[in-house]
């Protein structure tokens, strides 16, 4: 049975690193006989100047339609003074939140081989294998209300919500104790159960499922405590589960771990396993067009893809091990170029992923 993937470049470096992505896709593709077709659209800034707003109703419907959506990166300076409603950002937000992707999973594994590239000590780093379980359609997000007003002496007043009701951190939380069963039983729930109300009933709710995962340890941690334990002592921990907005800034501080952003796959999935895949990093407008970004997160995100909502195990295996051998072979894109390394382009970097499959 022919399975459909939806391509959304995006902007900056997006259509450099989804070519490459899209290589990689096409070998083993080609090498096993999958079936995998390609549909296209334009998501973010790309949409915005083909079709005046983010997320057209006709990419849309292609994303309804397909079996898994890999995208490159949104926004940039370009779009950065247009009404905050036609953002590049809303289009993908509204993707997220419009396919029910609530369940975010942003790995932070670091391969032995950029032990140097990380900015903190190769024993601290070494063998680091992290799960962040980021909550993705609801929280400070989407909380209404939300706006600029106008107060009664003139002066203007910036306002969000955090809101989680049970049935959101519940979803979560069960995809999160999934995870943490699946790896090393470790689960940490992330809150500021100090202050916020929304995140008392998180923990509440977390602690209420964790009677039907006995086999897993289920912690709970403050968010800014783990956001220094990340950089302190990352090995502790297994998997994290936390609502949008921590695990938007603890997903990026996790990625520097590994020594780059430019490693870290993410898939946003819905209830049905059904996802969209997309590197970590953004679309780093400063670097768009010089040919000189990594690759390697949108190709490890293809084999997230494959993984979880293609049902393709064998060829993502494969992908991961081809990443592992080209960094065996000390090929390295300028962010994770340390001495002694051979420097090589984008697109060099996804050829030889290709050639080591
Ligand atoms: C991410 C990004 C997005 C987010 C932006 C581009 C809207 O930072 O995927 O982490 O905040 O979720
Ligand atoms: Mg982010």
């Amino acid at each position: 049975m022919s399975k459909t993937v939806l391509i959304l470049p995006g902007d900056g470096i997006g259509p450099e690193i989804i070519a490459e992505a899209k290589k990689v896709l096409d070998a083993v593709n080609a090498k096993y006989n999958l079936g995998i077709e390609y549909t296209d659209g334009s998501l973010g800034g790309a949409s915005i100047d083909q079709h005046g707003v983010p997320l057209s109703d006709d990419t849309l419907a292609k994303a309804r339609a397909a079996d898994a959506i890999l995208l490159g990166a949104v926004g940039g300076p370009k779009w950065d003074k247009l009404d905050p409603a036609i953002r590049p950002e809303k289009g993908l937000l509204k993707i997220r939140s419009e396919l029910e992707l609530f369940a975010n999973l942003r790995p932070a594994i670091l391969y032995p081989q950029l032990a140097e590239a990380s900015t903190l000590k190769p024993e601290v780093v070494a063998g680091l294998d992290i799960l962040i379980v980021r909550e993705l359609t609801g929280g400070i997000y989407f909380g209404q209300p939300r706006g600029i007003r106008t107060l009664e002496n003139g002066e203007r007043q910036g306002y969000n919500t955090y809101v989680y009701a049970e049935h959101e951190i519940e979803r979560i939380g069960r995809n999160a104790f999934e995870m943490a069963m699946k790896r090393d039983k470790k689960l940490c729930s992330v809150d500021k159960a100090n202050v916020l109300e929304a995140t008392m009933l998180w923990r509440e709710v977390m602690d209420r499922l964790a009677p039907e995962y006995p086999e897993v340890e289920l912690s709970h941690m403050y968010v800014d405590n783990a956001a220094m334990q990340l950089v302190r002592a990352p090995k502790q921990f297994d998997v994290m589960v936390t609502g949008n907005m921590f695990g938007d800034i603890l997903s990026d501080a996790a990625a520097m771990l590994t020594g780059s952003i430019g490693m870290l796959p993410s898939a946003s999935l819905d209830k049905n396993g059904c996802g969209m895949y997309e590197p970590c990093h953004g679309s780093a407008p400063d670097i768009a067009g010089q040919g000189i970004a990594n690759p390697l997160a949108t190709i490890l995100s293809v084999a997230m893809m494959l993984r979880y909502s293609l049902d393709m195990p064998e060829p993502a295996n494969e992908i991961e091990a081809a990443v592992s051998k080209v960094l065996d072979q000390g090929l390295r894109t300028a962010d994770i170029y340390t001495d002694g390394m051979q420097k090589v382009s984008t697109s060099e970097m996804g050829a030889a992923v290709v050639a080591a499959l």
